[in-house]
């Protein structure tokens, strides 16, 4: 009956006929019964599915969502703390570095990883039209606010979204070394593509002193953390000629030196 007393363990099939019971009228139940819950459950087999306690996605960790998005998340969680303490780091000489082989009036410079406004507002003060590339959304709201004229793209640099040849510069201070090395030729291609012909791109990284490590760091807060890829510098010159930028210049930065700046242009 019914497809045998085994059958009527599973809680599906037990569900099933009790709809199929109430659902039959009461002169027909007792002939038809075995018949409605077979063609039931053979019209109802899809559903079974459903009647299934639905299989729990498990919550993405607030540690690993994927390497960028968890970058970002580190620095969005402490957007304004870092802001104020970052406003008065004196960075004029990798502006000057980005600028002095750009030779346009007004050059349009696409600042990559502009946190708050601090270089967005030295550029403008330096004759540029500037925009801001940033992950962080409250980093985003903190350069709007102070400086509602201009434009700020809330994008991931894994997804970076640029109009073509469109800028005369591309500045990534401090900005770039978040992004991990299977990601970096794409990135670099899309900034490359964003750039004027004979436009400029400077990078200023933490390097990794002759060696290629990548990995998480501690985060900004106890549940949050970055990915951080140290590259030798000729790994990170391999990466960008690969592209097609052609190297002009290069320093290092920091009281040890930790930062690698290079300039480049794209021909
Ligand atoms: C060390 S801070 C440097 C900020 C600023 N350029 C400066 O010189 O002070 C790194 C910046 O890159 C942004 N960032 C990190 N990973 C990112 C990603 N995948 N996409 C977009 N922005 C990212 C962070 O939100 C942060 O604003």
């Amino acid at each position: 009956m019914c497809g045998g007393s085994g059958s009527l363990r599973d809680p599906n099939r037990r569900i099933l006929i009790a709809v199929a019971q109430r659902a039959a009228p009461s002169a027909v139940r007792a002939h038809c019964m075995p018949h409605t819950v077979a063609v039931l459950l053979l019209l109802t087999r899809p559903c079974l599915a459903l009647l299934k306690p639905a299989r729990r996605v498990r919550p993405m960790s607030s540690l690993d969502p994927s390497k960028s998005a968890a970058t970002i998340a580190d620095y969005d969680a402490v957007a304004a703390a870092f802001d104020a303490g970052n406003k008065d780091h004196d960075v004029s000489q990798n502006i000057d570095a980005l600028l002095e082989p750009i030779t346009a009036e007004r050059p349009v410079i696409v600042d990559l990883g502009c946190a708050g406004d601090r270089d967005l507002i030295a550029l403008t003060a330096r004759g540029c039209e500037a925009w801001g590339v940033e992950g962080s959304p409250a980093f985003c709201a903190l350069a709007r606010r102070a400086a509602p004229g201009y434009t700020v793209l809330e994008q991931d640099f894994v997804a970076l979204d640029l109009p073509a040849e469109s800028f005369d510069g591309a500045y990534a201070n401090a900005a770039l070394f978040h992004v991990p090395s299977e990601n970096l030729p794409d990135v670099l291609r899309r900034i490359y593509e964003s750039l004027k012909p004979g436009g400029v791109f400077f990078a200023s990284n933490a390097h990794g002193f002759g060696e290629d490590k990548e990995g998480y760091t501690d985060g900004r807060t106890p549940s949050t953390r970055s990915w951080v890829c140290w590259l030798s510098d000729d790994s990170w010159i391999r990466y960008c000629e690969a592209v097609g930028f052609t190297l002009l210049d290069s320093y290092y930065r920091g009281s040890s030196k930790e930062f690698l700046a290079t300039v480049w242009r794209k021909p």
